[in-house]
C-alpha cells in the first residue's frame, strides 16, 4: 500500500548516504569534539619543594624515585597508591585545603601539581600510560571517533583538568577551577578558529559535564552560538549522587579490595569536587531519606547538618556558601543538548548506618541508575528544561550499560559515534525525519 511512499524514502535514504559518503571521505568538514574528562580520568604530575614535611619516612622527599630531571612525577594515576604505607603519602600529597580567610582552596604545603598535555587526548586515553590495559580511559572512545575521521590534534582535543578543584557560586573565588574554564574556553575557540570557523561539539564524560554547562551559562549567547555546535554528556550526574555521601561518611575504595577506604576518606573529603557532587536539593526530593541512621535521617536538603555528624565539620561552610548556590540551578545554554547514560544497573539509593556509626560500612539499597548515578540525577536536565524556550534536548538511554562502561561498551560506542555523525550531517538526518 505503501509503497510510494516507500520509494520516496529510499530515494532520500540514498542521497542522504551520499552526503554521508562524500562527507565522510573529508576530515575538514568535521565539526572540531572536545573531550572533557570526569573526575580522576585523567594524569596528574606532581613536584615536592623545600616546604614538604614528610608524615613518615617512607613518605620523604625521595618517594618515589623515579622523578624528570626537573622533580615532577605523576601522581595520578600511579599504582603504589593501592599499597598501604603509600596510600597514605598518596593522600597527604594529593589532598587539598580550604582556606576560610581567603575563600578558596589550596594544595598541601610543598605540593606543586600540573596537569600533563593540555590540548591533546594523550593526557586522557589511559590514566598511566605505562599500565596501558589497566588504566586505559578514554582510549576506545577516542579510537572510535579515529574511525569516523577525527585526528587528535588536528579537529579532536582532550580538556583534562585538576579534577580535585571545582567551581564555587558567584562571589567566591575558585582559581583553579575558574583557570581551567578560562582555557577551555580558548581551547574551543582555538579549535574552531582552526576549522574554518565551525562550531565545535564538547563530549563530556560524567562530572567534565558540569563543569561544561557552568562554563556555557558564563559566557554570553552570542559566543555560545558561535562556538558551540553541539553539547553530548555522557554518565552526567547533574543533581549529585547518594554514592557520595558514602564516600564522605566511610570512605570510598572504589571496589579495589586491597584499599582500606577509611584510609583515603580523608583525601577524599578534601576534595571540593566531591562536595559538589552530593545530592543536590534542586534535584533529589528533599523529602526523601537518603541516609538513615538509629538517631535519624538526611534527605537532600539535610547535607550540612550531614557533614556535621559524619565528623567533617570542615565541610560545612565550604557547601552552604560555595556548593549549595551553585546546585540551585541548572542553567539552560540554548545550545542543542544530548544526554547518553546507562540505565538499570544497580545504583545506591538509601544508606542505613546501624549502631557502630559511620566508620562501618553501611546497608545499601539500590535503585535505578548506572551503578553510580541516580536515575533521578542523569535525568535532572529533562525535568528543569521542561518546556524552555530555544533548548533541544535529547535523551539517549542505553540498558545495562555502567557509569564508566559507557566509554568502553560497543553498543555505548556505537550511540556516541552515531549521534556525532549525525550532528556531522544534519541535512541528511532532518531530510529523514522529514519523510
Ligand atoms: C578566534 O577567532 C576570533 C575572531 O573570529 C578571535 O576573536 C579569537 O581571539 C580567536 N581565538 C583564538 C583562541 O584564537
Ligand atoms: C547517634 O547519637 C549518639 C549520641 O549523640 C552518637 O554517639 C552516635 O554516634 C550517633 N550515631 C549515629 C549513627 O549517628
Ligand atoms: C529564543 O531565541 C530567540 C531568537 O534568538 C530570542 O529572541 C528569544 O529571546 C529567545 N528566548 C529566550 C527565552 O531566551
Amino acid at each position: 500500500m505503501n509503497l510510494h511512499l516507500t520509494h520516496i524514502k529510499l530515494a532520500i535514504l540514498s542521497i542522504s548516504m551520499m552526503i554521508f559518503t562524500c562527507k565522510t571521505s573529508s576530515t575538514n568538514s568535521l565539526h572540531p569534539v572536545i573531550l572533557i574528562p570526569g573526575s580522576g580520568g585523567n594524569q596528574l604530575e606532581a613536584r615536592l619543594t623545600a616546604e614538604y614535611k614528610s608524615s613518615s619516612l617512607l613518605c620523604n622527599r625521595w618517594y618515589p624515585l623515579k622523578k624528570d630531571p626537573d622533580g615532577w612525577f605523576r601522581l595520578w594515576f600511579d599504582p603504589t597508591v593501592l599499597f598501604k604505607p603509600f596510600t597514605k603519602c598518596f593522600n597527604k600529597r594529593m589532598m587539598i585545603y580550604y582556606d576560610p580567610d581567603v575563600d578558596d582552596y589550596h594544595n598541601a604545603p610543598g605540593v606543586e601539581t600540573r596537569v600533563p598535555s593540555f590540548g591533546s587526548t594523550q593526557g586522557l586515553l589511559y590514566l598511566n600510560p605505562n599500565l596501558k590495559s589497566i588504566t586505559s580511559y578514554m582510549e576506545p572512545l577516542v579510537r572510535s571517533l579515529e574511525e569516523v575521521g577525527y585526528v587528535s590534534g588536528s579537529n579532536l582535543f582532550g580538556a583534562p583538568y585538576d579534577f580535585r578543584y571545582g567551581l564555587a557560586a558567584e562571589g567566591h573565588p575558585s582559581i583553579v577551577g575558574s583557570k581551567f574554564l578560562s582555557d577551555l574556553k580558548n581551547l574551543i575557540e582555538s579549535a574552531s578558529n582552526s576549522s574554518g570557523g565551525r562550531p565545535v561539539i564538547l563530549l563530556s564524560h560524567s562530572l567534565g559535564g558540569l563543569f561544561v554547562l557552568q562554563l556555557l551559562d558564563r559566557n554570553p549567547t552570542s559566543w555560545r552560538h558561535k562556538y558551540i555546535k553541539h553539547f553530548i554528556a555522557l554518565s552526567a550526574p547533574w543533581g549529585g549522587t547518594v554514592e557520595e555521601m558514602r564516600t564522605f561518611a566511610s570512605g570510598n575504595a572504589f571496589g579495589v579490595p586491597l584499599v582500606d577506604p577509611l584510609l583515603v576518606r580523608e583525601e577524599q573529603r578534601s576534595c571540593a569536587t566531591n562536595l559538589w557532587l552530593m545530592p543536590s536539593p534542586k534535584v533529589f526530593d528533599r523529602t526523601k531519606p537518603l541516609v538513615i541512621t538509629r538517631n535519624g535521617s538526611y534527605s537532600s536538603s539535610d547535607i550540612a547538618q550531614f557533614l556535621q555528624d559524619i565528623g567533617f565539620p570542615e565541610g560545612v561552610r565550604p557547601y552552604k556558601m560555595r556548593v549549595l548556590p551553585l546546585v540551585q540551578s541548572l542553567p539552560s545554554p540554548q545550545v542543542p543538548v544530548t544526554c547518553v547514560f546507562g540505565s538499570g544497573v544497580r545504583t545506591p539509593e538509601t544508606l542505613f548506618y546501624g549502631d557502630s556509626g559511620f566508620e562501618k560500612r553501611p546497608e545499601v539499597v539500590y535503585g535505578d541508575g548506572d551503578g553510580t548515578v541516580n536515575m533521578v540525577s542523569l535525568m535532572a536536565l529533562e525535568s528543569a528544561w521542561d518546556g524552555r524556550e530555544n533548548q533541544s534536548l535529547k535523551v539517549i538511554k542505553i540498558p545495562g550499560v555502567s557509569h564508566t562502561s559507557i566509554l568502553k561498551d560497543g553498543t555505548a560506542l556505537g550511540r556516541i559515534i552515531g549521534e556525532v555523525s549525525g550532528i556531522n550531517y544534519e541535512i541528511s538526518t532532518s531530510l529523514l525525519r522529514w519523510v
